[in-house]
């Protein structure tokens, strides 16, 4: 088997990540952070875009405290002070003027890019009988509307140098049909079939589209979740306990087990409209 890298092949060699610029949508808290840190930790220009202002907070404790931009502020001033090159914008990735103009500042400031990771997301639980339209419709926004809305304004800056990827954000939710959460499977599931599509739009234009699929990861959106999925009499930590029972290798995953394959789908050059699973073997078929 040969297996010299092929320099024509777009995207650059797996591990390289070095003065690539990465735009990190939804990178301010959770898997997103992870995923942003990593990149900056391999040498990479990081973009880290969220946001402090959400029509659904659905993911915030029901507090309507958003606070992602804050929180990637934060982060970015931390990881320079490290010497890292990271930067923090404020964008909402459902909102298509906010990401035309994250387009343009990521153009402004850098001049290119290479790789796009749309980690943003929310969620809600509800029984579909129950569930108002408005509320399905804020969690398929929330979640497929930016993935999207991102790509799109993201392309041409892409294809330009020769290329470059994105990573878009399913979900285990995305593999299986969960109940209470017909809206979110339905985005996640949506997600997958968009990464797919545009994978083949863009195949000999030199960007590669892929999914990541986590599986359970205790960030904020668990917070609300274990609230919602608590039966009486039961702790969080029992709650979390109980779910660990869905997982065939019985270990939860870490933000940086998802930003790891976040880190290979962008480097793996002939990877292209797949859905990578990391759920200790939730989805396997
Ligand atoms: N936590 C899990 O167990 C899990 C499992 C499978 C998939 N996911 C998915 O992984 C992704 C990351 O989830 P997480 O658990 O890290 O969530 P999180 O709530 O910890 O972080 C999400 C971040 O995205 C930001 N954000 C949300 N909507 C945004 C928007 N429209 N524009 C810009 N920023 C936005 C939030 O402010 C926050 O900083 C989401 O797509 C989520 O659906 C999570």
């Amino acid at each position: 088997m040969n297996t010299t890298p092929d320099p024509t092949a777009p995207g650059p060699a797996p591990g390289e990540h070095q003065d690539r610029v990465v735009l990190v949508v939804g990178g301010g808290k959770g898997m997103g952070r992870a995923v942003a840190e990593a990149f900056a930790l391999r040498g990479a220009r990081v973009a880290v875009a969220d946001t402090n202002h959400l029509p659904s907070a659905y993911n915030q404790y029901r507090t309507q405290k958003v606070d992602g931009f804050t929180a990637a502020t934060a982060l970015a001033a931390d990881l320079r002070a490290k010497g890292l090159d990271v930067t923090a914008l404020e964008a909402n990735a459902a909102d298509e003027d906010s990401v035309r103009r994250l387009l343009a500042d990521v153009e402004r400031l850098y001049g290119r890019l290479d790789t796009v990771v749309n980690a943003f997301g929310v969620t809600h639980v509800s029984p579909v009988e129950t569930m108002e339209l408005a509320e399905f419709n804020r969690v398929v926004e929330g979640n497929l509307n930016g993935v999207f809305l991102v790509s799109k304004h993201a392309l041409r800056l892409l294809r330009a140098d020769g290329g470059g990827s994105i990573v878009n954000f399913s979900s285990v939710s995305g593999r299986s049909g969960f109940a209470k959460v017909a809206h979110y499977c339905a985005a996640k599931f949506g997600v997958i079939g968009f990464t797919a599509a545009l994978a083949l739009e863009e195949a000999r234009n030199g960007v590669r589209v892929n999914a990541v699929c986590p599986g359970m990861i205790r960030t904020a959106m668990w917070d609300y979740l274990l609230d919602e999925f608590q039966r009486p009499g039961e702790t969080r930590d029992e709650c979390w306990e109980r779910m660990r029972t869905m997982i065939p290798q019985r270990e939860f995953q870490q933000p940086e087990d998802v930003a790891e394959t976040v880190l290979y789908l962008a480097s793996a050059r002939r990877v292209t409209g797949q859905a990578v699973s990391v759920d200790g073997g939730m989805s396997a078929p």
